[in-house]
Formats: structure tokens, C-alpha cells, sequence
């Protein structure tokens, strides 16, 4: 390491090496690299498998895969896999999961799955001449994309449309080729990349290849797929009369219930501080079940949350509503995810989470995570409008903070009775602990 704290070639270190390199930072370096170490997989072929999956690795970081049983989607029951960290989240989905199940279920309403990319170029020839020639330019594209798209066209998918989009109202001489496309079971970020990445390549050569027009009058900026994927998108929805939510309504009558439910919705729908925490909640089954089956997470939340937002104002992605005695709750998210290809194939874990999940194709999947999603959040609401979600949170809150304190049984159940009704902190519970040794 030079003295400026930058290291260089640290990629050319060997695993160990690194390790040992980065241990050395920490104030106890045995104990850091023997924890680095104990959190790799003992079988080899597993363990580079996984480590090689990213770059710079020395470890892997565990995260807890729990199972939220009793997923009733479109009459199928899934017992679903969602990784997470957070307490109560599983609980939670589990709970609303089976209160659900007893009342018909999650139904999919609705599945789209176009997927969109953009070759983004600036023209600085005469605007009427790049509409004259767009049908070539289009015709030419088009063609050389077959090759590229004949196995994705043999699985039932391959190119929807190609249009040029004039965007020089925003940017000076700015043009967007939109293309779309059907990547059925696969995410298809790889296959729309290249597509599109073919595109602009093509697009400076057919202008350079103009007789007329020798000059560079066609550059281009960048090629790449959109997260934005408002038409790809699942709709889910579950629905039961009043009386029969009488089990989570606590002591509130289930008129009053109800009505608190819709309002809670209502609130989420117009204040956007309200909106964003609401789809948090719906987040936190959706990404779980992502994790879980090796998708991208990341991608799921950017395009969520600029969906939330597509009429200009950030809303809730759910929806809830009552008539004639029945409530309904619904969610209509975007959700680009694939069932083979990328790490779904390559994680044991994530090819083992489709495999609980009976190998669900794209289309399928969606209506399962978009159920957890919602059922992570109608469990939210309803804590929020009767109990709040102190309560439930407390008693995880108080067992991760015993375990953390590594207590035995007999201090654990001192613990749990004394801080049934009050306030649990990490201070307040090691005070506890400390005057029960005394
Ligand atoms: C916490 O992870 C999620 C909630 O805040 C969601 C919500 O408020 O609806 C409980």
C-alpha cells in the first residue's frame, strides 16, 4: 500500500491475499480474515462458483432466507422464498398471506411484458432529411438485427417495434431510437443491450455510408436498455366482504376498520411523504422475493418508483376500495424479472427458490412477487391503522438485541415478560440484564 492510503492492483491480489490485505486494516486482523473466511461456502466448486459471480471478492454476506407459506395466487399455492433482513417482514407476509388464502387469494389481473431500450444520437444535418430516410435507416436496423434475435424469436419472442422519437425540443438535435422488444423468460437486459448497441453502430455507418452527406452529421450519445418499464407491468388484487375481516380487526368494528384501511390508502394515494413509505412496505416483499430468486432488485425499485410517479406526482403503487360491503385492495407495479438466464442460473440458491416456487415461467413470477408485495403491505396498513407496528417490531426488535447479548433461556424470558409493556431499547435491555445479575 503506498502511503496516500490508495492501493493499486489489488484485483491481481490472489482471494487470500486480499483477504489478508483487508484484515490487516481492522483493529483485530486475526479475527477479521477468520471471520472473513468462516462465511465462505466449505465446498469448493460452490464457493468459486459464488465468489466469482462479482469481482474483488473475500467473502459473502449471509442474509436470512425464510419462507412466507401459504401464497394463494390465481388458485396455486406457493410457499414463497424471501430474503431479508429486516424483522417482521416474513412474519408479516406470512400472516397476509394466509388471512388471504382463507378469503379466494391473490388474483393476476393483468400481465404486461414489453421491454424498451434506446439508441439516444444527436443529427446535425437537416431535420426533414433523417425523417426522409427513417424508413431505410428502419428497413436496414431491422435487417441486421435478425441475426441477432433468431433465437430469442425461435423461444416465442424477439423485436416488437422500432421509432424514431424526435427529442430536440428538449436537447438540441437530440433523437432517440425506441426499440422494443418480448424477451419472454429472461430479464433480457444482455439481449437488449446488444440489440441496441448493434443499432448504433449501424446508424453512424448507414449515415457515413451516405454519398451526400460525408461529414459527421449523425453521433452518437449512448445505447442502452430503459429500467423505466411502464409496459411491462403485473396487476394483482384480492378483495373480501367487511365481515369477514373481523380476525385482523382487532377491537375496531369492521366498518370502522374498513374505513380506516381506505383511508390509510387514500392518505398514501395524495401525500407523496406518506406514498413513499407506503411502497417502502410494498418493497419489502417485492425485492425479499427478488433477492431470493436472483433478480435484480435494483432495476425493480428505480422502475417502481418512477412509476409511482408517472402522472407527476410520486402516489402509492396500491390501492384499496370499498363497495357494497366487499373491500378490494390491488397493486399494479412494474416488474421486469426473468426466470432463466443471468443469476437465477447461476446462484444454487436462486435456481433452488424457482424450483420451490414449482419453476414459474416471467409472467408467472410476477404474479407471485406482486402478491407478496402486496400482501407485505396490506400487513403494514393494517398494523398501522389498529395496533401501529411498534408492537410487533418490539418483541423482534427485543430477540435480536437478547441474541446479540448472547443471553441464556432463563435471562431471555426475564427479559421478554419485563419488557412486555415497556419500551425496548439496547440500552435499556442491557441495564435490564445487568440488575437481574446483581
Ligand atoms: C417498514 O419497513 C415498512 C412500513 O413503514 C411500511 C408502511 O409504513 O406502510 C411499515
Amino acid at each position: 500500500m503506498l502511503n496516500t492510503g490508495i492501493v493499486r492492483g489489488f484485483s491481481k491480489l490472489t482471494e487470500e491475499e486480499k483477504r489478508n490485505f483487508i484484515a490487516r486494516i481492522c483493529n483485530d486482523p486475526t479475527q477479521a480474515e477468520d471471520r472473513l473466511e468462516r462465511f465462505l461456502m466449505e465446498d469448493e466448486n460452490e464457493r468459486s462458483q459464488f465468489l466469482e459471480l462479482s469481482e474483488n471478492t473475500i467473502s459473502s454476506f449471509h442474509t436470512p432466507y425464510g419462507i412466507a407459506p401459504n401464497f394463494l395466487v390465481n388458485a396455486k399455492v406457493y410457499h414463497v422464498p424471501l430474503v431479508i433482513e429486516e424483522s417482521s417482514v416474513v412474519a408479516a407476509a406470512s400472516h397476509s398471506a394466509r388471512f388471504w388464502a382463507e378469503r379466494g387469494g391473490f388474483t393476476v389481473k393483468s400481465v404486461t411484458t414489453v421491454k424498451l431500450g434506446h439508441v439516444y444520437f444527436r443529427w446535425f444535418g437537416a431535420p426533414s432529411y433523417i425523417r426522409e430516410r427513417w424508413h431505410q435507416l428502419k428497413l436496414f436496423l431491422l435487417e441486421r438485427l435478425k441475426k441477432l434475435t433468431i433465437n430469442m424469436v425461435r423461444r416465442g419472442g424477439g423485436i416488437l417495434s422500432l421509432e424514431l422519437l424526435d427529442e430536440t425540443l428538449t436537447i438540441n438535435n437530440l433523437y432517440k431510437l425506441e426499440l422494443k422488444v418480448e424477451t419472454i423468460n429472461s430479464m433480457g437486459a444482455n439481449f437488449v443491450n446488444t440489440c441496441l448497441e448493434d443499432m448504433a453502430e449501424a446508424l453512424e455507418m448507414f449515415f457515413t455510408a451516405d454519398d451526400d452527406h460525408e461529414e459527421k452529421k449523425c453521433q452518437v450519445a449512448m445505447a442502452i436498455l430503459s429500467n423505466y418499464t411502464p409496459e411491462c407491468t403485473v396487476t394483482v388484487e384480492a378483495s373480501c366482504e367487511t365481515d369477514h375481516l373481523k380476525p385482523i380487526a382487532e377491537r375496531l368494528p369492521v366498518e370502522v376498520f374498513a374505513d380506516k384501511l381506505c383511508l390509510a390508502y387514500q392518505i398514501a394515494h395524495h401525500d407523496p411523504s406518506r406514498a413513499v413509505t407506503h411502497n417502502k412496505g410494498i418493497m419489502n416483499g417485492v425485492d425479499a422475493v427478488l433477492m431470493a430468486t436472483g433478480n435484480d432488485y435494483r432495476a425493480a425499485e428505480a422502475a417502481a418508483h418512477a412509476f409511482a410517479a408517472r402522472d407527476g406526482q410520486y402516489r402509492a403503487l396500491s390501492y384499496c376500495s370499498l363497495s357494497n360491503g366487499v373491500l378490494s385492495i390491488g397493486l399494479t407495479i412494474p416488474m421486469a424479472l426473468g426466470t432463466v438466464g443471468g443469476i437465477t442460473n447461476l446462484h444454487p440458491l436462486a435456481r433452488l427458490s424457482l424450483e420451490i416456487l414449482g419453476n414459474p415461467n416471467a409472467k408467472e413470477l410476477m404474479g407471485i412477487v406482486a402478491s407478496v408485495g402486496l400482501a407485505s403491505n396490506f400487513a403494514a396498513v393494517r398494523s398501522l391503522v389498529t395496533t401501529g407496528i411498534q408492537k410487533g417490531h418490539m418483541r423482534l426488535h427485543l430477540s435480536n438485541i437478547l441474541n446479540t447479548l448472547n443471553v441464556n433461556n432463563g435471562q431471555r424470558e426475564e427479559a421478554e415478560l419485563y419488557f412486555s409493556n415497556r419500551k425496548v431499547s439496547f440500552n435499556a435491555v442491557k441495564h435490564f440484564l445487568h440488575e437481574i445479575s446483581h
